[in-house]
């Protein structure tokens, strides 16, 4: 059948400004803008194959079959792909990721997003970014962003907005910066970040000042980007970071994603700036690790002296990639 298998590849982004709390959980609409980088070389690549006969889809990660959860979510997506294609068939996925799971990386983003335009292809439906950002979007909001390449926004979404997509805001080439990622822990994050962000919706006194200040922060940002000024992207950013960890951590229970590393390469990134005159800036997302904004000229210098802070496993560089393609199998275009 024409394009029953097809393999799609997405890079993993890091959000600049930070997408935290829903503003519909049906349709999975976050409650402020966010802004991200996509980010080369880290890849998720999916092939969807839909099989004639198979009882229900499979999902295998690295190899490994899939925890419920996990497969539970591909379904959904793969149900949204087959009542907008009339495609019947149920689907196996395999699904790699080229850095190691624990790299500290949410391959997420990446996976829903290759996943997204794999089962589109492989479903004959066209290859349109939108499309796929929306429908990786359902799955996880961050992952529309990976639809894209560069530097990529995803606006909130009002309250049944089921289309709202990422937009693409500059090319990868806009601006030669770079993500170097500062692994603290090994293992999976304790609290997802849906049940996070749910958890400081519910409980936290500080969710509220977080909706204020998230789009003032996002502005700043984008403000930074367009004049390509690392000072004030790198400030909004942090800034943009520290808010929703502070909304997290006044939750009940308190949501600690930090672990005392992470404050070790917080303060090192500090140092850096006060001390060896880097322009080096700090983010770190639903997990313990961090990851450093910086010119890509100083990055090896940036990765040599946060590989030398006390909790730091390793270290890892990233630049800003390309948006999602689909690799192989029949790509309507
Ligand atoms: O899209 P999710 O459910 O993986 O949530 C991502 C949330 C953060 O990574 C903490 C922030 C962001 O904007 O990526």
């Amino acid at each position: 059948m024409k394009g029953a298998t097809a393999t799609a590849r997405a890079h993993a982004n890091i959000a600049l400004s930070k997408y935290w709390g829903k503003s519909d959980t049906t349709y999975n609409l976050p409650a402020v803008p966010s802004i991200s980088i996509t980010l080369a070389p880290l890849v998720t690549e999916t092939r969807v194959r839909f099989v004639d006969g198979l009882g229900e889809d499979r999902l295998e990660l690295d190899g490994q079959a899939a925890r419920p959860r996990e497969l539970q979510r591909a379904v959904e997506l793969l149900d949204r792909v087959r009542a907008e294609s009339g495609m019947a068939l149920r689907a196996d996925i395999q699904s790699r990721n080229d850095f190691p799971t624990a790299a500290g990386l949410a391959s997420s983003a990446s996976g829903f997003c290759a996943l997204a335009a794999a089962a589109r292809a492989a479903a004959g439906l066209p290859f349109e970014r939108p499309a796929i950002s929306a429908l990786a979007r359902w799955s996880s909001a961050s992952a529309a962003r990976s639809a894209f390449g560069g530097y990529v926004e995803l606006p909130a979404g009002a309250p049944g907005e089921a289309h709202l997509t990422a937009e693409p805001l500059f090319d990868p080439s806009h601006w030669e910066l770079a993500i170097v990622v500062a692994v603290t822990a090994e293992g999976r994050k304790s609290v997802a970040s849906t049940d996070g962000m749910g958890l400081t919706k519910r409980t936290s006194p500080y969710y509220n000042a977080w909706l204020a200040a998230a789009p003032g922060l996002n502005d700043e940002v984008r403000a930074g980007l367009a004049s390509r000024d690392l000072q004030r992207l790198g400030r909004a950013m942090e800034q943009s970071t520290l808010a929703m960890h502070a909304s997290a951590i006044a939750a009940d229970p308190g949501l600690f994603y930090f672990q005392p590393a992470t404050l070790e390469v917080w303060m090192a990134v500090r140092h850096l700036r006060d001390e060896h005159g880097i322009s080096a800036f700090a983010t770190a997302d639903a997990g313990p690790h961090v990851k450093v904004l910086c010119r890509r000229s100083e990055a090896p210098e940036v990765e040599r002296l946060l590989g030398e802070v006390p909790g730091v496993l390793r270290t890892l560089r990233a630049l800003p990639g390309a948006g999602v393609h689909v690799v192989e199998g029949e790509e309507v275009t």
